[in-house]
């Protein structure tokens, strides 16, 4: 490409097309695991994860005035929450088995791992490992989101594990 080094047209109309070139570029790798599930198991998995974030609200909340017994109890929510929900029929439980990948499902249960240690630092009144596991919970809600949701969430489409990680590291 030629172009004169002292054009900032020149420069500003490449930086636009480059942008527009890589914003086309990641759109057809960009995933959405849950478009496998039927509708209604999709739509129960949407209304799990706002609730989900709410809960969060709620911990966040809690945490930073120090009541450990209602992050304990929202954290023990969480946990029992989800794909693993009570809500879901034996059938969905199947399919949600077979149609979502295996590493998503490994993504939620580690997900589950890391509530469940919210809920004992919470139970030890430990403010400081209370921050810790929301801290990694956010990245687990972030890095599942980046690998599995990105067609949703342009935002973090192209975003580096790398990245996701200085941020909260
Ligand atoms: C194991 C993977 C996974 C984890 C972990 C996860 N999410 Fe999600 N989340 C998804 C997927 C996939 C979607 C997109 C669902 C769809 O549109 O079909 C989604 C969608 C959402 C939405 C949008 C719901 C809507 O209204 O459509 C919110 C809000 C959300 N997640 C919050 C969270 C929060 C907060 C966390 C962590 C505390 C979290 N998620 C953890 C997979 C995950």
């Amino acid at each position: 490409m030629e172009w004169k080094g002292s054009s900032v047209m020149a420069v500003a109309l490449i930086a636009i097309l480059g942008s527009a070139n890589s914003l086309l570029a990641q759109a057809p790798d960009a995933t959405l695991a849950t478009e496998a599930l039927s509708p209604p198991t999709r739509a129960l998995l949407v209304q799990e994860m706002q609730a989900l974030a709410e809960a969060m609200g709620r911990v966040h909340r809690a945490m930073v005035m120090g009541e450990h017994r209602t992050v304990a109890t929202e954290a023990k929510g969480i946990h029992e929450s989800f794909v693993l929900a009570q809500e879901l029929s034996e059938t969905q439980r199947q399919e949600i088995q077979t149609a979502l990948p295996p590493a998503f499902l490994s993504a939620d249960q580690a997900f589950h791992e890391l509530s469940a240690k919210l809920v004992d630092a919470a139970i030890q009144e430990d403010v400081r490992l209370e921050r810790l596991w929301f801290d990694e919970m956010t990245r687990a809600c972030l890095g599942c989101h980046q690998t599995f949701a990105a067609k949703r969430f342009l935002g973090l489409a192209g975003a580096s594990d790398r990245k996701q990680g200085a941020e909260s590291g």
